[in-house]
């Protein structure tokens, strides 16, 4: 198979669900791992690591500044995680179901331009930390598409109006969106990943 990306590939006692793992700005394949057991503990998990490096640290696209992305490289890595996606999921998860991906901070924003941008690979995506990754762009449309949205409303790296205009995108496009607030910062906290593990059984 396409061997773009370092990656890890657990399987699960439920080979139909499959949970696609993308890290943060410094972070790597394995970070999301316990967050994903935590989410679905029965669900094969895809952790795959940022093929970018700033200052050493995988990233999954380059930025010119915090919070001003490279959108020419943006849009050429999302193209390259997406076919390393579809080919990783025929080859370890032929008989998957139902995709989710999993994204925290820059990998919550590869994750958004995966749905905005690119051919359906998942219905559900649950964005950690996110903000709009382009404008001016066409967006896909989202029917049945299920999107969970943490934010801090204290975020120092995300600012509100970014992730509140990743929501209006989202919803303009037909996507399902729950959004959840947190009076916290830029960190993960244990109580949107438990909001995220009750909107996953929800639904
Ligand atoms: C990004 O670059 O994707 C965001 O600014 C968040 C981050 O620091 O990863």
């Amino acid at each position: 198979m396409n061997e773009t990306h370092h990656h890890i590939f657990i399987e699960g006692t439920n080979n139909k669900n499959v949970l696609i793992l993308l890290h943060g700005t410094g972070g790597n394949e394995h970070d999301l791992i316990n967050v994903g057991k935590h989410i679905d503990p029965d669900a094969s998990i895809l952790g795959v690591r940022g093929n970018v490096l700033e200052g050493g640290m995988p990233r999954y696209f380059r930025r010119l500044a915090e919070g001003v992305f490279d959108e020419v490289d943006l849009f050429f890595r999302a193209q390259e995680l997406h076919d390393f996606l579809n080919d990783a999921i025929q080859h370890y998860a032929p008989k998957s179901e139902q995709i989710t991906m999993i994204g925290y901070s820059n990998g919550a924003n590869i994750a958004a331009t995966l749905l905005m941008k690119h051919e359906k690979l998942v219905d559900r995506a649950i964005l950690f930390h996110a903000m709009v990754p382009y404008r001016n762009q066409e967006v896909l449309a989202l029917d049945n598409t299920y999107v969970f949205i943490g934010a801090g409303s204290n975020d120092p790296i995300i600012p509100q109006n970014e992730t509140q205009e990743l929501i209006d995108v989202l919803r303009s496009n037909q996507a399902t969106v729950k959004d959840i607030w947190y009076n916290s910062g830029h960190q993960l906290t244990m109580n949107e990943v438990e909001d995220a593990q009750k909107w996953y059984s929800s639904i």
